[in-house]
């Protein structure tokens, strides 16, 4: 009885992956040739990657997919999961909700992965998260940031802290800069839900160190024309302007804010933190300051192998959303290798890898290049290192890099 038990699973299992690397044939992770010289399938271990690779979503995804291939190399460099690789299958999000329902339910349904990073906004998450909570799927949000998101079910959480412990950062930095900063024009996308708990945090942030907002526009992820917000904010003169929206539209706004003569400080918020703004704000995006969740000169064994292994191919220290992304692959192989140590993965069904692996990953103690990280039991990320950078871009407005101003 126990031996069929045992055996039963077993079998499931090895087609289960079997199956997934024989469909992800384009890449010779999972794979070894027979004598015949035929590929044969082993037995790789499907993780799916729920993230933006169209859209201006991509803009922030493209980012995220360089994190988990280079978390795919190093972890498989490194042995795996107690010897069986990883194979990291990406499915795209876009930039929508449907684009991220259709990927998380490709990745349980077709792919049968064992946990899923992903997706790229929380907006995303409201929307899609629940289908992997239902399936007993855990999905760890690698990017998602309003306030709630772990709050979605048993098997969600996130390596992405919060807009409630990173927002305020930047504007305590704000304030050391210019201490004299009184009046303050907050802007924010109302049809993102990031960037409405992100102004929420910007605005008590402000009030608690008794700013005053002068002003509160609203826009949406999809404009592109914000002269009419911005000459609004710019005539009540405001020392400081706080956005949160993403890419494309916080780009093209920090660019309108300044051509039409806003000369202040601008604080831009976690959607606008990536060097993907450059060409939208071009000379424009000079001074944005950024709170960070990452910073690429943290002194720790991990951290000295992911900036080479990213510099290598990219020539330039490495994004926050390239770390998280990686570190969420990290939590997935850590986590699995403990389930495995105590029940062979080969003898578990799927469904019973992915219970156990949601309890290994909430009751972890990861050492990671964002930092010492563990989980709250609601799969909130606990972590303790923030920094703010500041944009700082080259004369001819084309190039420019992420200068940390406070660790
Ligand atoms: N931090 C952004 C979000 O949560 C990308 O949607």
């Amino acid at each position: 009885m126990l031996r069929k038990r045992l055996l039963i699973p077993l079998i499931l299992s090895l087609v289960t992956f079997g199956l997934v690397v024989a469909c992800n044939s384009g890449t010779p992770t999972g794979q070894i040739s027979s004598s015949s010289g035929e590929k044969a399938a082993t037995a790789a271990i499907p993780i799916g990657a729920a993230l933006a690779q169209t859209s201006n979503v991509a803009l922030l995804g493209q980012e995220q997919v360089i994190g988990v291939k280079i978390a795919e190399t190093y972890f498989n460099k490194k042995g795996g999961v107690n010897g069986t690789p990883i194979k990291v299958i990406v499915q795209d999000v876009a930039g929508d909700e449907q684009g991220a329902i259709n990927a998380i339910n490709t990745l349980i349904t077709q792919d049968k992965v064992v946990a899923i990073l992903g997706p790229s906004l929380s907006q995303q998450a409201f929307a899609a998260s629940p289908i992997a909570d239902r399936a007993k799927v855990p999905i760890l949000g690698p990017s998602n940031t309003a306030k709630g998101i772990p709050q979605i079910g048993e098997y969600v959480g996130r390596v992405s802290a919060p807009v409630a412990v990173v927002a305020p950062n930047a504007i305590k930095t704000a304030l050391k800069i210019d201490p004299k900063i009184k009046k303050v024009a907050v802007f924010f996308a109302q049809n993102d839900a990031f960037s409405k708990s992100e102004t929420e945090t910007f605005q008590e942030t402000l009030k608690s160190l008794n700013l005053d907002i002068v002003t509160v526009q609203k826009f949406q992820t999809t404009d592109t024309d914000f002269q009419n917000q911005a000459t609004a904010a710019i005539n009540i003169k405001p020392d400081l302007v706080v956005i949160s929206g993403l890419v494309a539209d916080g780009g093209n706004l920090v660019k309108q804010l300044r051509q039409l003569g806003y000369q202040g400080l601008i604080i831009g918020g976690n959607g606008l933190n990536t060097s993907n703004i450059f060409p939208v704000c071009q000379a424009q995006c000079d001074g944005i300051l950024i709170a960070q969740a990452y910073n690429p000169e943290l002194d720790n064994p991990i951290n000295r192998d992911f900036v080479a292994a990213y510099t290598a191919e990219n020539k330039k220290a490495p994004p926050q959303f390239t770390a998280q992304a990686f570190t969420g692959i990290q939590v997935f192989v850590e986590a699995l290798k403990r389930v495995d140590d105590k029940n062979k993965l080969s003898t578990l069904s799927l469904e019973q890898i992915r219970q156990q692996l949601n309890q290994e990953i909430l009751a972890g103690k990861y050492v990671t290049v964002l930092g010492n990280i563990a989980f709250t039991p609601e799969g909130e990320i606990i972590q303790d290192k923030f920094s703010v950078a500041q944009i700082k871009m080259d004369a001819d407005g084309k190039n420019g890099k992420f200068t940390f101003v406070e660790n």
